[in-house]
C-alpha cells in the first residue's frame, strides 16, 4: 500500500490507523485514501531522517556484533541497494554521528598523516581509541550523498581539548576548536554542502560516558557559531549551516541553562535522543511496542522539551536527533522486524504533535535497528513504514 507523507501529523496518524485496519489478507493489494479534515501541526518537509554511526564491527552487545561494515568510515557506498534506498526519498535527511563522535579526529592539517580508524582500547571512552576520518573518505561520503540528494547533518567532536576531572565522568576546560575549524574550512573549500553542524553527542545532563557542564558548553557553542559565520562568510543567511545541539538525553535544567547562556540565535535546533523501549536484550520489548499506554508515556518528555525550547530558546526548534527504540544496538528479531513499526509510526506522529520537526531514526544501517540489513542491505520492514510512496527497493537500477 502507498500513502504519501504530508507535513501533517494528523495525516501520519491516520495512515497508521488505516494501514492496520485495512488489510483483509496478506496477498491483496490495498489502496488507502486519507481525507484530512484539519492539520494539528506542521513538520519540516523532511521529518523523516536516518542516522549513520561511527561504530566499527568490533562493537558488540549481549554477545552479538551487529554493526559489520556500516560505519561512516567503512560503509560500502558503491552498493546499489544503498544508493536506491536513499535516493527513493529524493531528499532524505541523514545525520552522521553517534557515541564515538567525540573521539573523532579529522584528517586535515597536522592530522593528514597517520589518520587511522578506531581500535579496541579498554581505557578509551566506550572502550575504543580515537579514530580519524580521512579527507579522501570525506570526499566519497560527500559524492555519495550529493548524488542521492540527501540533506546532511554532521556531528562534531565536542570533547577535543578537554580533560577528564579526577574520579568523575565530567570533562573540564574549554573546547579546542582547531581541528574542527580546519575541517569546516576544508569542507567549504571543496564546496560540500552540509545543512547543519551538530555539536557533541550525549554529553549533556548526566552524560552517558562523559559530561560537560551547561555553561561551559554554551560558551563553546558561541565559539562554534562564530567559526561557522566566519567560514561561511558571503553565504546568504538561509544557506549558512544551522547549529544543532546537544544531541543527548533531555535534562531540563541543563538544556535551559545551555540555551540561556548561549543566548538568542546561537542554537538553531535543539536535538535530543529517545530510547524509550529499554535495552536491546529486554524480553519486554514486544509487549511495550504493542502497548499504546506504554508508548504514550514518552509524550511527557516531548512536551517538556517543547516547553523548554519555547521558554528558554524560542529562536530554536526541537528535533529528535537520534532514536532507535531499544538502546545498545536495538533488539535482535524485534527492531528489525514488522512489530517495530508500531513503535516507529507512533513516534513519528507523536513528535510531530509536540512541535518536533525532524525525527532521525537510528540507524539507516547498522545494529539491529537499521532500516537496512547490515550485511545484505535489504530493507527491513521499518524502511517501508515511513508513509511515503516507496516502491520495493532492489539492487537492479544502479546509479
Ligand atoms: C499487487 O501490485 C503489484 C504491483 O502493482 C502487482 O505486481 C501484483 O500482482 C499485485 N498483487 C495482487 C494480489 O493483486
Ligand atoms: C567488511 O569489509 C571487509 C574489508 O573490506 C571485508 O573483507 C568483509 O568481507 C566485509 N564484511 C561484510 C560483512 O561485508
Ligand atoms: C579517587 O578514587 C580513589 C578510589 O576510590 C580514591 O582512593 C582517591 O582518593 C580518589 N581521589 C580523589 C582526588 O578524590
Ligand atoms: C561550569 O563551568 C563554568 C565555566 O568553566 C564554571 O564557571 C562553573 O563554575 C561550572 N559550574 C559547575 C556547576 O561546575
Amino acid at each position: 500500500m502507498a500513502c504519501k507523507l504530508v507535513g501533517f501529523s494528523f495525516l501520519l496518524f491516520s495512515c497508521l490507523i488505516l494501514a492496520i485496519s485495512a488489510s483483509p489478507s496478506l496477498a491483496d493489494n490495498v489502496t488507502v485514501t486519507v481525507r484530512a479534515i484539519t492539520a494539528i501541526q506542521e513538520t519540516d518537509g523532511n521529518l523523516v531522517c536516518a542516522t549513520i554511526d561511527w561504530w566499527p564491527k568490533e562493537k558488540c552487545d549481549y554477545g552479538w556484533c551487529p554493526w559489520y561494515n556500516s560505519s561512516i568510515i567503512n560503509l560500502d557506498l558503491t552498493n546499489p541497494i544503498l544508493y536506491n534506498a536513499v535516493k527513493a526519498f529524493k531528499t532524505l535527511r541523514i545525520r552522521l554521528g553517534g557515541s564515538l563522535q567525540d573521539q573523532v579526529i579529522y584528517g586535515v592539517g597536522k592530522y593528514r598523516k597517520g589518520c587511522e580508524d578506531f581500535k579496541k582500547d579498554p581505557n578509551g571512552l566506550f572502550t575504543f581509541s580515537s579514530g580519524c576520518l580521512t579527507m579522501s573518505r570525506w570526499d566519497e561520503i560527500n559524492a555519495f550523498f550529493s548524488k542521492t540528494g540527501a540533506i546532511l547533518t554532521f556531528g562534531l567532536n565536542a570533547l577535543n581539548g578537554r580533560e577528564r576531572a579526577i574520579n568523575s565522568t565530567e570533562y573540564v576546560g574549554p573546547w579546542d576548536a582547531t581541528n574542527a575549524r580546519h575541517f569546516i574550512k576544508h569542507t567549504v573549500s571543496k564546496g560540500y554542502k552540509i545543512e547543519s553542524w551538530e555539536f557533541g553527542n550525549e554529553l549533556c545532563g548526566e552524560g552517558v560516558s562523559a559530561k560537560v557542564n551547561a555553561t561551559r558548553y554554551a560558551m563553546d557553542l558561541i565559539k562554534l557559531k562564530k567559526i561557522i559565520h566566519r567560514m561561511y562568510r558571503g553565504f546568504n543567511a538561509q544557506d549558512r549551516p544551522k547549529l544543532l545541539t546537544p544531541g543527548g538525553f533531555f535534562n531540563m535544567p541543563w538544556f535551559a541553562e545551555m540555551l540561556q547562556v548561549s543566548g538568542p540565535n546561537v542554537v538553531n535546533v535543539v536535538t535530543h535522543h529517545i530510547y524509550n523501549l529499554g535495552p536491546g536484550n529486554d524480553n519486554r520489548l514486544i509487549n511495550r511496542i504493542l502497548d499504546p499506554f506504554y508508548l504514550s508515556q514518552v509524550a511527557k518528555m516531548y512536551k517538556a522539551v517543547q516547553y523548554v525550547v519555547r521558554n528558554f530558546g524560542p529562536w530554536s526548534t526541537p528535533w529528535i536527533g537520534e532514536s532507535g527504540g531499544a538502546y545498545n544496538s536495538g533488539g535482535k528479531g524485534v527492531s528489525d522486524s514488522f512489530v517495530d513499526s508500531f513503535w516507529y509510526l507512533d513516534q513519528l506522529a507523536m513528535v510531530s504533535v509536540y512541535g518536533h520537526s525532524v525525527f532521525c531514526r537510528q540507524a539507516l544501517i547498522g545494529g539491529n535497528y537499521g532500516l537496512l540489513d547490515p550485511t545484505t542491505f535489504v530493507p527491513n520492514p521499518d524502511y517501508y513504514r515511513q508513509c511515503t510512496s516507496l516502491e520495493p527497493i532492489d539492487g537492479k537500477a544502479s546509479p
